[in-house]
């Protein structure tokens, strides 16, 4: 099973960035974690800051790959482009953040993402990711 971690804007700083909110690992360190504990997978990652490379990436895995597991950071509350790539792709794609979006302002409670979505994961911290792999299990 090959399954994609896709990463938007500013998750790169997970670790230092407000850690009260997201914690205080990096997503590397976690990552790791996550390919010992699911060594059965084809388990990717990928981050990117630009808007564009994120829907490319979706192109270039969305007819090949079983999964993806987005989250698109504030990309999520803004683009209609992402949302219209996941439209556009064969293979699901699972929303998750890492915080409970629900609880924030307002703008955090509008996804472009989820209509599209298979699922929507949030609130947990990092173990958001675990749970849409269990899912797609
Ligand atoms: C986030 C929530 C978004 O609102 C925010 O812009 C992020 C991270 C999360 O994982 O909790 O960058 O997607």
């Amino acid at each position: 099973m090959k399954i994609l971690i896709l990463n938007g804007p500013n998750l790169n700083l997970l670790g230092k960035r407000e850690p009260e909110i997201y914690g205080s690992l990096t997503f590397e360190a976690y990552f790791s974690t996550l390919k010992e504990k699911y060594s059965t997978i084809d388990l990717h990652y990928f981050q990117s800051n630009i808007e564009g490379e994120i829907i490319d990436k979706l192109h270039e895995v969305g007819f090949n790959f079983d999964g993806v597991i987005l989250n698109a950071g504030a990309y999520t509350h803004t683009s209609v482009a992402i949302g219209d790539a996941i439209k556009g792709i064969e293979t699901p794609v699972i929303e998750v953040h890492i915080s409970n979006v629900h609880s924030r302002e307002d703008f955090r409670h509008i996804s472009y993402i989820a209509p599209n979505a298979k699922g929507v994961i949030a609130g947990f911290g990092l173990k958001s990711y675990d749970l849409a792999i269990e899912s797609f299990l």
